[in-house]
């Protein structure tokens, strides 16, 4: 038997399900039974029936599903698969804010630990970010922890007084103007499809900005023949299928998240077979992390 089979088996006796964010390899994405974006996969998370969820992705997935679904067992494949950015703001930083600006509200995105989303008012991920923010009655928003999804929010929403934080993704702003000119004088028929954590020097020479599922759907919903991604290259293995003639580049070599890799075929059958790495949230923070992750659900489906 194959380890996808035996992936495939075990899931069943176990009744479990595999949900896989699109910057994990295509192998992982191909065995899982749900793909998609950050907003996609805490959807789904809510209305999930089978005992357990595999979290394909990293812990900020594993946790939020686990706080949205208390009544499952989460399981990491690797449980040091962890998204710097989700570190990179400070309750001290959040409080002194509040401090100056009387009716801010906390806008945190879900790349984020379950410690931080409990000072916010509501999350947001890079799909829903600033149709939430526009619609807040707020005027003054402090947007955490990631800079360049805060900024681009802004620029989106200039009525709205955004406080930036100084979080970012060490994957998308290696990405740089450099690569993307080398990249557009390699191709220049190709247009560029960036996700709103890329700096604006790279933004400003996109031709659409937004979130996973959103390049996904340009780039096969659009006429081109040839698209440079600005964004980790998993999103190629769904535009593949959905759109097998279109070419597809990186603007540089390696264009990956190191933590989406360390999930692998062989640590997903680990999981299955030895119950390792269950995520667990204390309660407390579970029903504090909760609220701002409901309050997005809500604000999201408006
Ligand atoms: P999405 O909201 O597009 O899933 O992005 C998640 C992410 O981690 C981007 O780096
Ligand atoms: Fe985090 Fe960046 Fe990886 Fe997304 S691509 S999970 S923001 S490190």
């Amino acid at each position: 038997m194959s380890i996808v089979d035996d992936i495939i088996k075990l899931k069943k006796e176990k009744n479990a399900v595999i949900l896989a964010h699109y910057y994990v390899d295509d192998e992982v994405q191909e065995i899982a039974d749900y793909v998609g974006d950050s907003f996609y996969l805490s959807k789904v998370a809510t209305k999930i029936s089978e005992d357990r969820i595999i979290f394909a992705g990293v812990e900020f997935m594993g946790e939020s599903a686990k706080i949205l679904n208390p009544s499952k067992r989460v399981f990491m494949p690797d449980a040091s698969a962890d998204c710097p950015m989700a570190h990179m703001a400070t309750k001290e930083e959040i409080l002194k804010v509040k401090e100056e600006y009387e009716d801010v509200a906390v806008v945190c995105y879900i790349n984020s630990t379950a410690q931080l989303k409990t000072y916010a008012d509501v999350c947001v991920t890079s799909s829903n970010a600033v149709k939430i923010v526009k619609n807040l009655p707020n005027k003054n928003i402090f947007f955490i922890p990631d800079c360049n999804l805060g900024r681009f929010v802004a620029n989106q929403v200039p009525e709205k007084n955004v406080i930036l934080n100084k979080g970012f993704c060490p994957r998308h702003v290696a990405i740089t103007k450099d690569h993307v000119l080398q990249a557009k004088k390699a191709h220049p028929e190709a247009v560029l499809a960036a996700h709103p954590e890329c700096t604006q020097d790279v933004l400003d020479l996109a031709d659409y900005i937004g979130a996973t599922s959103g390049i996904i759907d340009y780039v096969v919903n659009t006429d081109f023949k040839e698209y440079l991604i600005g964004t980790v290259d998993g999103v190629f293995a769904e535009i593949h299928k959905k759109a097998p003639d279109k070419k597809l580049f990186t603007l540089k070599p390696d264009q990956v998240c190191v933590n989406m890799k360390k999930v692998t075929l062989s640590k997903i059958l680990d999981c299955l077979e030895e119950d390792v790495n269950e995520v667990f949230v204390d309660e407390d923070t579970r029903l504090k992390a909760l609220k701002p992750l409901e309050k997005m659900l809500e604000l999201a489906a408006k």
